[in-house]
């Protein structure tokens, strides 16, 4: 049964939020099977959290890495969430490259969420999908008042071309998609996000609350997003 409410542990400062973040990997990796399915958030909260995982003695070779959302833009492009997390994490330890599943969006938002989808028909259950909150109360590219697929015959991935944030262009896993995991966990930092995760608490819908997950739900905040 899927918990419909997230636990919230709320830091003083961002180190210990990003070792509490480390440890729930080391430990969804240790308790995984054969191999470790992963997928990484985009935006720049988790970027301090993929440098810190280099140098950790994980077992990469049982890594699967998936990615939550892309932005459509060329594949060097700074923005691009996938070469963030490569340059932060992904090519910095021995993860097969064969084993790190990158949305072709330069295609575009259509053909690639199809191409995406294709791919992700074999991933199963994710392990641990990771996710980041905006400060409109989105997460992945899922925004409010856009179709965010709920419903359980939504497609995995949805294409998305009228993004209120820039690029408008991006390719999301659904919140059906993304709520196929044992585990999901929220990195939720900055003064900015204050208003959304208040809203959130609150038991407003925003996108974010409508994520699940198979057995846990958590959001690692620190005092600055979520004061009280
Ligand atoms: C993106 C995202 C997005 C992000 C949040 C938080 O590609 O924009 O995946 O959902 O996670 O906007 O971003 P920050 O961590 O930069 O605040």
């Amino acid at each position: 049964m899927s918990p419909a409410v997230p636990i919230w542990r709320v830091f003083s400062d961002r180190q210990s939020l990003i070792e509490a973040a480390a440890e729930v990997i080391r430990q969804a990796e240790a308790e995984s099977g054969e191999s470790f399915s992963i997928v990484l958030a985009g935006g720049q909260t988790p970027l301090a959290l993929y440098r810190r995982l280099v140098g950790e003695p994980m077992r990469w070779e049982k890594w699967r890495v998936y990615f939550g959302d892309e932005r459509c833009l060329a594949p060097d492009h700074p923005d691009r969430n996938t070469l963030q997390a490569r340059l932060a994490l992904l090519n910095q330890v021995s993860i097969a490259s064969e084993h790190i599943f990158t949305p072709r969006v330069e295609l575009g938002p259509a053909e690639a969420a199809s191409r995406y989808g294709e791919t992700l028909a074999d991933a199963g259950k994710f392990d641990l999908v990771l996710l980041g909150l905006g400060e409109d109360g989105h997460t992945a590219s899922l925004f409010p008042g856009h179709e965010i697929g709920l419903v359980p015959d939504a497609p995995d991935v949805l294409p998305v071309f009228d993004a209120p944030i820039p690029p408008s262009e991006r390719i999301s896993l659904s919140a059906h998609r993304l709520s196929r995991a044992k585990q999901v966990l929220f990195l939720v930092t900055g003064e900015s996000k204050r208003d959304a995760v208040k809203r959130w608490r609150k038991g407003e819908q925003i996108p974010a609350a409508k994520i699940s997950a198979e057995k846990s739900l958590v959001v690692l905040a620190d005092r600055d997003a979520c004061p009280d």
